[in-house]
């Protein structure tokens, strides 16, 4: 038996423990935000947290999964105001989407390891990503965006 949290709600899986984690998240859960790209952890279409660590759930099996919190881009933020949301929103950052969800999914994360990332700290990260559309350089200005808009929010709270 796996017992885990998504998006702050309690489950329990008692299926087949080498499932990927994004089977049951898109399946099982109905969470088709993430989406599926290669299936082979090289793209990053999938990316997820792991008690707010990034991971690709295309290659996360169940198991491995039991006792952790996951947030998926539907849990982010209540509203959809995460400030990365709103910085991608602001800077249209994207095109066809497909790759969307995981590109603000691992920004998060870096902004919450590195509130405030350097230009080497963004490629070194988001590099995990692949956008086939090519919203690189939106993708790094949303991402200085929102981690100005964090750190005036740091200032005014
Ligand atoms: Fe189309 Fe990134 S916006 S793959």
């Amino acid at each position: 038996m796996v017992t885990l949290s998504v998006n702050g709600i309690e489950h329990r899986f008692d299926g087949d423990p080498d499932m990927p984690l994004l089977w049951y998240l898109r399946d099982e859960l109905g969470l088709t935000g993430t989406k599926f790209g290669c299936g082979v952890a090289q793209c990053g279409a999938c990316t997820i947290h792991v008690d707010g660590q990034p991971a690709f759930s295309c290659v996360t099996p169940m198991s491995l999964v039991n006792g952790t919190k996951i947030t998926t881009i539907e849990g982010l933020a209540n509203d959809g105001n995460h400030p990365v949301q709103v910085a991608w929103r602001e800077l249209n950052v994207a095109q066809c989407g497909y790759c969307q969800a995981g590109q603000i999914m691992q920004a998060a994360a870096l902004l919450a390891a590195i509130p405030n990332p350097s230009d080497q700290d963004i490629n070194g990260t988001m590099s995990a990503n692949l956008c086939r559309c090519g919203t690189y350089t939106r993708i790094r200005a949303a991402i200085k965006q929102a981690a100005q808009s964090q750190s005036a929010g740091r200032r005014a709270g």
